[in-house]
């Protein structure tokens, strides 16, 4: 199916009717193990949020130190906290994805329950939100007022590093897309779910990097505190993972996959082509004839690999692998003959050999992965 997104530009959140009891934010609190920060933070979001109404979502993934049980009982008396409990399962962002799609509100906040994202600073981002300056407010550190508070020369540099990476990635340039501390229109979030990756803990870069048009963020500064009790759950390996993921992201997003791999073993075949040919070159064959040795051998070598990596889901084995070296033959066969054409031609004109070999080979690999990809390895 396809998905056709329109975010409006300045479509303001519509006010609630005068006299309802619509709920005007939803804050998402994700907890694994944060038991001893519940009700302070509670506390604290309460004198934070005068004036909106509000409503606080905990979602735990099945803490062992209560977080649930707590939560629980102080929800009994609240009708605007409840908590989410998740069985078997882990993980930042799925957790935070659930909570924000649980509630009507049209607005929803993240924060982390630990104390250190700065709570006061969520009025001024939920009215960027509500007044339509903004989809996305986010907290920022790194913007003049931010801070990393006490973190260790090591932990800012990672950050620091990951902040950098991602900023390449995104088309919002902003300061801190790792940032876990964010309000966003609820209506952006259902639209954008079915394409977030769940995985990891950088939903917001998610929601940023999978939205089809740029999103409009304005940030806000705050100073990352201490962390109030409990541990940090976010280990090196976390955020590797979450790196991976990400680049694998930033690149998809401009070069499907399969393509970048096809022109990555197309490349290396280049370095086998051009290999063959300054051999054959220097064996006294003629141009011609030795650019259609190396053209031979390269499709050879780009099928194999191909096959082992580009097309793995839909790998040729046993006797198909005849057939589909045959067929390949077959469809680079007029690539090779427009390779051999244009190479001669470049040659002709008096360029150097390997820019010759090399025009050859870039005019035969487009077709090459056009026609593959239909014949060679057809999805069966
Ligand atoms: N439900 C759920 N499931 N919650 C989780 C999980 C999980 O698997 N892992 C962590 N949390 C909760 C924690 O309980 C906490 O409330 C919040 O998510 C952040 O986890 P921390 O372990 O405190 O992360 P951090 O302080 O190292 O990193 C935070 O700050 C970074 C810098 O802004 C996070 O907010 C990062 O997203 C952020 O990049
Ligand atoms: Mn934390």
């Amino acid at each position: 199916m396809k998905n056709v997104i329109v975010f409006p530009a300045t479509r303001a959140i519509p006010a609630a009717a005068e006299g309802s009891d619509t709920t005007d934010l939803a804050v998402v609190i994700p907890t694994y193990n944060e038991h001893d920060n519940v009700e302070t933070l509670i506390a604290a979001l309460d004198t934070a949020l005068g004036g909106i109404r509000y409503e606080l979502i905990f979602v735990d993934d099945w803490s062992q130190d209560g977080t649930a049980d707590l939560v629980r009982s102080i929800a009994r008396t609240r009708s605007d906290i409840r908590c989410i409990s998740r069985f078997g399962r882990r993980g930042l962002s799925s957790a935070v994805i659930e909570g924000m799609l649980s509630t009507s509100a049209d607005i929803v906040a993240v924060i982390d329950a630990d104390m250190q994202h700065d709570e006061s600073r969520l009025g001024a981002m939920f009215d960027l939100v509500m007044r339509g300056e903004a989809d996305v407010a986010v907290g920022s550190r790194y913007r003049e007022g931010g801070g990393c508070g006490e973190w260790s020369a090591r932990r800012v540099q990672i950050s620091r590093a990951a902040t950098r990476l991602a900023q390449l990635a995104l088309p919002n340039p902003i300061t801190d897309p790792m940032s876990g501390f964010f309000v966003i229109r609820r209506d952006i979030v259902v639209e954008l779910a079915p394409r977030l990756s769940q995985k990891g803990f950088k939903i917001l870069l998610d929601l940023l990097m999978s939205a089809p048009k740029p999103l409009r963020v304005s940030e806000v500064s705050y100073v990352f505190r201490t962390r109030e009790a409990g541990v940090s759950k976010l280990s090196t390996a976390v955020m590797f993972t979450c790196l991976i993921m990400l680049l694998k992201k930033a690149v998809g997003r401009w070069i499907p996959m399969r393509l970048a791999a096809f022109l990555t073993v197309g490349l290396l075949g280049l370095g086998v082509h051009l290999g063959v040919l300054r051999l054959a070159l220097l064996a006294g064959w003629s141009f011609t004839v030795a650019q259609a040795m190396a053209v031979t051998v390269a499709i050879a070598f780009n099928f194999s690999l191909n096959n082992a990596f580009t097309y793995r889901d839909r790998r040729l084995k046993g006797f198909r692998i005849l057939a589909g070296l045959a067929s390949f033959y077959a469809v680079c066969a007029v690539g090779a003959a427009a390779n051999v054409g244009m190479g001669s031609l470049v040659y002709a004109a008096g360029h150097r050999w390997w820019l010759a070999g090399a025009a050859g080979a870039v005019a035969g690999s487009i077709w090459n992965f056009a026609m593959s990809s239909w014949f060679t390895w057809r999805r069966r």
